[in-house]
């Protein structure tokens, strides 16, 4: 069985006083039932993995370079995720594919950089507003899964999939669960036809406007293995309550 996943994305937000947080969080669950995991800004991975250490809160970065080092001013490796102490990277988020112009090329180039450092992967993908109104939903997805995942390497220990319909994120507009379902029930055929039987390991996760009063609707939906939260991770209050729906 696949063990389920809360992950938490801070995005752009956060400085010293958060870690507060992550301390709350940890005490709250000492011994969850499933597995946490908070991404916060680069300058606080190191501190926040300090804070986590001995705790069931794993971290991770939210981005990647897909070269290990060198002249690329800004950007951070794997390699340096991983001596920070993350344990997981965010790759493709669709605010990196807008705000960053990144393609699935480069979004496959950088899984492979934190599959070869040992980080799992969180490979997000999702349709804007315009392509699901265009009928073009599972279209765009299996487009994205084709071009963002590399052909080695691609397991359920490695890999998780984030389904984050770009429309959702930050609106507090959420999917019909019939419409998760399509999509997540979709993404488990297509990472099937790829991988084989290997892909019955991967979790799949649902962002986009997951709060404590629709996260249980939500993980009880088919192909949901748990949630990649924006906005309702910043405070321990609310993603406990997201974790304990789980
Ligand atoms: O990575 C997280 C998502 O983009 C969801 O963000 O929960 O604030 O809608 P949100």
């Amino acid at each position: 069985m696949r063990r389920k996943l809360a992950a938490g994305n801070w995005k752009m937000n956060g400085t010293a006083a958060s870690l507060a947080e992550v301390e709350a969080l940890a005490k709250a669950h000492p011994t969850p039932a499933v597995d946490v995991l908070l991404c916060p800004p680069a300058t606080l991975i190191a501190r926040m993995a300090d804070r986590a250490e001995g705790s069931a809160v794993a971290v991770g970065g939210q981005d990647c370079h897909a070269n290990i080092s060198g002249a690329h001013t800004g950007d951070i490796s794997a390699e340096m995720l991983v001596d920070a102490g993350a344990t997981h990277v965010i790759l493709g988020h669709s605010e990196r594919r807008t705000d960053h112009a990144e393609t699935d090329a480069i979004v496959r180039a950088k899984t492979e950089a934190a599959l070869a450092r040992e980080l799992v992967a969180v490979v997000c993908v999702g349709e804007t507003e315009a392509q699901r109104d265009a009928g073009q939903t599972l279209a765009v997805i299996k487009a994205q899964l084709a071009g963002s995942l590399p052909d080695a390497g691609v397991d359920g220990a490695t890999t998780v999939i984030a389904y984050e319909p770009v429309w959702a994120i930050g609106t507090g507009r959420v999917p019909t669960l019939e419409q998760i379902a399509e999509v997540h029930d979709f993404i488990r055929a297509e990472l099937k036809d790829r991988f084989g039987p290997v892909a019955d390991g991967i979790r799949l996760l649902y962002g986009g406007s997951v709060k404590p009063s629709n996260a249980g609707d939500i993980f009880a939906t088919s192909n949901v293995d748990g949630a990649l939260v924006g906005g309702a991770s910043l405070k321990a209050s609310d993603f406990s309550a997201i974790i304990a729906a789980l």
